[in-house]
């Protein structure tokens, strides 16, 4: 089974060409997966995504998580977070994230079982600002110099959703942060359908190297990390309402442009997590 695709760039990202992400027959979506393990994202265009049919959707591709920021979730559907700046009747947010800028971080990075994609389906767009980046960081990895690679080889980094909070997010509830504690993942990260290694950190939510002194896991972080955003690496994304991405969050971390709040901005997210059969290279 072809799907109709065009590269987002040489070699990161395609948009797949279909007319309703929500109706892939079985041979289609074992298409429609290994391009994504291929491409790293895809971005739909111009879709009429349900909130069913978007959970429906995404749990072909595994077990979704329910996001621990639970009053930003939909009544309906609690595999959705909203991500907005709009406001329920009773006037409180609506959506995580509002209008600043979000650094670059991986989606759920800071769990013990990670994710292995999410699919944000975009409602409201603003007419300006808003643009979300994808680092592809398994072509990051490869590039990086060797002196680099070898003092990461076999080691592992702190994670922590409370570091982005403070720059990004308001506060966890007490029963949040008790359900976000800070892990530790192995930098280097063995994608579980494509073999292919992946930087396994970001900015947002990393904090330090596992065993290393302070100032040395600083120096290598801050390398590693200007490194991964190098525009060879990057694709960047202006969004139109209709438009789906579906990225593999076990090689993309991304970040988001702030947008002028005055606009309403809606996107709902579903965030798949990885299957316990695929756990283990990781
Ligand atoms: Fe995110």
């Amino acid at each position: 089974m072809t799907l109709d695709i065009r590269q987002l760039t040489p070699g990161f990202g395609a948009e797949v060409r279909i007319d309703d992400i929500a109706r892939f027959d079985e041979a289609a979506f074992s298409a429609l997966r290994d391009l994504w393990v291929t491409h790293g994202i895809l971005l739909f265009r111009d879709q009429e995504l349900s909130e069913g049919a978007q959970t429906a959707l995404s749990r072909r591709f595994g077990e979704l998580e329910i996001h621990v920021r639970t009053e930003y979730l939909s009544p309906d559907f609690p595999e959705i977070l909203f991500v907005s700046n709009m406001q329920k009747a009773n006037g409180e947010p609506l959506g995580i994230l509002a209008d600043r800028d979000v650094g670059w971080h991986y989606d759920q990075i800071y769990l013990p079982k990670p994710a292995l994609g999410s699919l944000i389906y975009a409602v409201k767009v603003p007419p300006e600002g808003g643009r979300t980046y994808f680092a592809d960081m398994a072509a990051a990895y490869e590039a990086l110099p060797d002196d680099l690679k070898q003092r990461i080889e076999g080691r592992r980094a702190v994670q922590s959703y409370e570091h982005f909070n403070r720059s990004y997010s308001v506060p966890t509830s007490k029963t949040q942060k008790a359900r976000t504690q800070d892990v530790t993942h192995p930098m280097v990260r063995t994608h579980p359908y494509s073999k292919r290694k992946s930087l396994y950190i970001c900015p947002g939510m990393t904090t330090e190297i596992i065993g290393l002194p302070e100032t040395e896991s600083r120096d290598i972080l801050d390398r590693l990390f200007e490194f991964s955003v190098r525009p060879e690496f990057v694709y960047a994304h202006d969004w139109q309402a209709g438009d789906g991405i579906l990225w593999d969050n076990a090689r993309t971390m991304h970040r988001r442009d702030p947008f002028d709040g005055r606009h309403p901005r809606l996107m709902k997210r579903t965030t798949i997590l990885m299957p316990d059969a695929l756990a283990a290279p990781f």
